[in-house]
Order: structure tokens, then C-alpha cells, then sequence
């Protein structure tokens, strides 16, 4: 059976971005895969984080895992910062990074752009990201479209490894859904939806209740043009809105292209939320029966154990490649 591996950073509340590029298909990809699934504390951490938030964030994000339909007998759930094991061997692929490739990371110089005292480990997060991904033997990552230049760069990374120490480490691929990889932002659809932006009006969170997932679609940017077409470039906001309804319903583009011929924004509007709150409404339930349940501790009390034993032969494997330690 092959192996994916995929995490999420627990930096606020996940939006339906990160629901329809990436956690639909880890709840798909479960079924016929060995598959761990991670909380991404240490990357979080890049930024500066507060301390009480993130601890609340990442349970929350553990509840929407299994929400969202993640089966912790089928997939393994757990906490990075829990598995030191992904620290240790960061560390080994920062040793084979370079500086430059670093600094050409485009999520690098967005989040540094401008900023005070950017932390190092804003450059370094790619190395660490690697890690994550070779440590499990991965054949997939599945990803939105923003992770693949992150992919390609693990990819190298692992290459570069293997021919200068020994061929020890899976050269994952990258699996990017057709449709979905890049949701945008509603109140800029040439921006992607984002949890780290400061307006709320951007994001649907997986989390809002119907009337702010009402008053959010209602109010997102669209065009003065009235025809409900797919046209990325001349109506991004429309094809944004027809993209989320789509997932959201399982209707295809063409089918609500269809229905919707001669009939204005505003209707448009009111069925997409409708769509969104009716797929996000199971899940929110079910968020709230787990959030402060024991049955999230055990689950990531085992996850953590069966990833620190899988993560730590890799380990063993890439510090003996390297001479780390000793030869006992
Ligand atoms: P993060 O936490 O930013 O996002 C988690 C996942 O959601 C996808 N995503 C989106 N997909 C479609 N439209 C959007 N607007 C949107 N926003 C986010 C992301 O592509 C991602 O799949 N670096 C990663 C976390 C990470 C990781 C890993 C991922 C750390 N180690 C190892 C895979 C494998 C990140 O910041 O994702």
C-alpha cells in the first residue's frame, strides 16, 4: 500500500480553503493508502504565535481532522512538536539546503516581506517541511496548488541527499486536486484564501456559524457583468463562488453554468452559502461533540506513538548516512 503524508499548521482557524484543497482528499486518499496526517506545531511557530492560542488551535485543528471524516484506525493523527524525531532530522536537511533556494521560496517572501526581525526559521521551514515528508517513507503529499514549489524543493532536497550520502529516502510526489487547489480570498479573488489574513471577511472558516457564512458570500467581490460564467480571468470572483458551490454540492461547473443562465448574483449568492453551510454543518457538529473530549487525547496518544516508531527507523538510517553519533 503505498504511504501520504500531509500537515497543516494549527495558525487559526482553518478556513474552507484548507477544507476543499486539502483535508476532502486526505478524507478520499484514507481509504486505499497507509496514510499519517500531521499538526504542524513547529511550523506554526515560524510566526510569532500566541502561546495560549496555539495550544488551543492545534486541539481544535486535531477535532476537525476527524471531523471532516479521518479515521484514526485508517490514518495516523498526531502532533509534530510530539515526534522529535522531525526536529532532528530539520536539522539534517538544513545541513543539505542552500541558502539561495531558500530565500526563492515564494511563501518566504510573502510572509517576510516587509516584516521586522523575520525569524530564521521562516528561511529554514522548507528544510523542516521536508523532514516531515521523508521521515515516513511518502510515495504522495497531497497539497494545494501554494505547497508545490515547497514539494519540488523536498524533492531536490531528498536527491541531493541520496547521491551525496546513500540512498536511503522515497522521492515523494506531489498530488494537487484538479479542482479546488487554489479557493481565493472574497473580498480579493486574485489573492488566495488565507487564515493568517487580518479581515474575516476574506475566509470562510470552517467553524462560522450560517449567518457569517451568509453575510460573507453575500458580500464577496464579483463583477458588474451579470452573466454567471467560469472565466478565471475576467470573472475571478464569480469562478472563485462557482468553484466553492461546486465542491460544495458535487455539482459540476457546467451543470450550475446551466442553471443558472439568466438568473442574477444575488440568487447565486444565496445558494452557494446555502451549499457551503449544509457541507460544513456535519462537521461543526461533530467538531463541537469531540473538542473537549478524552477520545481526542487517546487518539493522539496513539498517533503519537505509532509515528515516533515509524519516523524514528528513518532516522536511525539518515544519522548513520550522515556519521552522526556512534557506531555501537
Ligand atoms: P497550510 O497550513 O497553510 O495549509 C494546509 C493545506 O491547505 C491547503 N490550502 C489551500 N488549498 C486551496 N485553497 C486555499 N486557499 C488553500 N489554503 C491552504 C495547503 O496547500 C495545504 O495543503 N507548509 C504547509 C504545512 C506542512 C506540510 C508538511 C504539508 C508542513 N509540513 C508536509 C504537506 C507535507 C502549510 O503551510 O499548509
Amino acid at each position: 500500500m503505498k504511504r501520504i503524508f500531509s500537515g497543516i499548521q494549527p495558525s487559526g482557524t482553518l478556513t474552507l480553503g484548507n477544507y476543499l484543497g486539502a483535508m476532502t482528499h486526505f478524507v478520499d486518499l484514507q481509504e486505499d493508502h497507509e496514510s499519517f496526517f500531521c499538526i504542524v506545531d513547529q511550523h506554526a511557530i515560524t510566526v510569532p504565535q500566541d502561546r495560549l492560542a496555539l495550544r488551543k488551535n492545534i486541539l481544535s485543528l486535531a477535532a476537525l481532522y476527524i471531523a471532516v471524516g479521518l479515521d484514526p484506525k485508517k490514518a495516523t493523527l498526531f502532533i509534530q512538536s510530539e515526534v522529535p524525531a522531525h526536529a532532528q532530522l530539520g536539522w539534517m536537511m538544513q545541513c543539505v539546503s542552500y541558502i539561495g533556494e531558500l530565500e526563492r521560496m515564494t511563501q518566504f517572501k510573502d510572509k517576510s516581506d516587509g516584516q521586522e526581525g523575520v525569524s530564521s526559521a521562516l528561511l529554514t521551514y522548507p528544510p523542516l517541511m521536508a523532514a516531515d515528508i521523508l521521515l515516513y517513507n511518502t510515495d504522495i503529499v497531497p497539497v494545494g496548488e501554494d505547497q508545490k514549489q515547497h514539494l519540488e524543493l523536498t524533492r531536490n532536497l531528498a536527491e541531493r541527499f541520496n547521491h551525496k550520502y546513500n540512498d536511503i529516502f522515497t522521492i515523494p510526489e506531489v498530488r494537487i486536486p484538479k479542482q479546488g487547489a487554489r479557493i481565493m480570498s472574497l473580498t480579493d479573488p486574485l489573492k488566495k484564501m488565507s487564515k493568517s489574513n487580518p479581515n474575516p471577511k476574506s475566509y470562510i472558516s470552517m467553524l462560522d456559524e450560517p449567518a457569517v457564512i451568509k453575510k460573507k458570500i453575500k458580500s464577496a467581490v464579483t463583477d458588474s457583468d451579470p452573466e454567471i460564467r467560469y472565466d478565471e480571468k475576467e470573472k475571478p470572483g464569480i469562478s472563485n463562488l462557482l468553484t466553492i458551490y461546486s465542491l460544495c454540492s458535487r455539482k459540476t461547473i457546467e451543470e450550475l453554468t446551466k442553471d443558472y443562465q439568466g438568473i442574477g448574483y444575488g440568487q447565486f449568492k444565496e445558494d452557494t452559502a446555502d451549499a457551503v453551510i449544509a457541507r460544513l454543518k456535519p462537521i461543526q457538529d461533530r467538531y463541537h461533540e469531540l473538542i473537549d473530549s478524552e477520545e481526542l487525547h487517546s487518539i493522539l496518544d496513539e498517533g503519537k506513538d505509532h509515528a515516533h516508531h515509524t519516523a524514528q527507523k528513518m532516522l536511525k538510517k539518515a544519522e548513520k548516512a550522515m556519521g552522526l553519533g556512534r557506531k555501537r
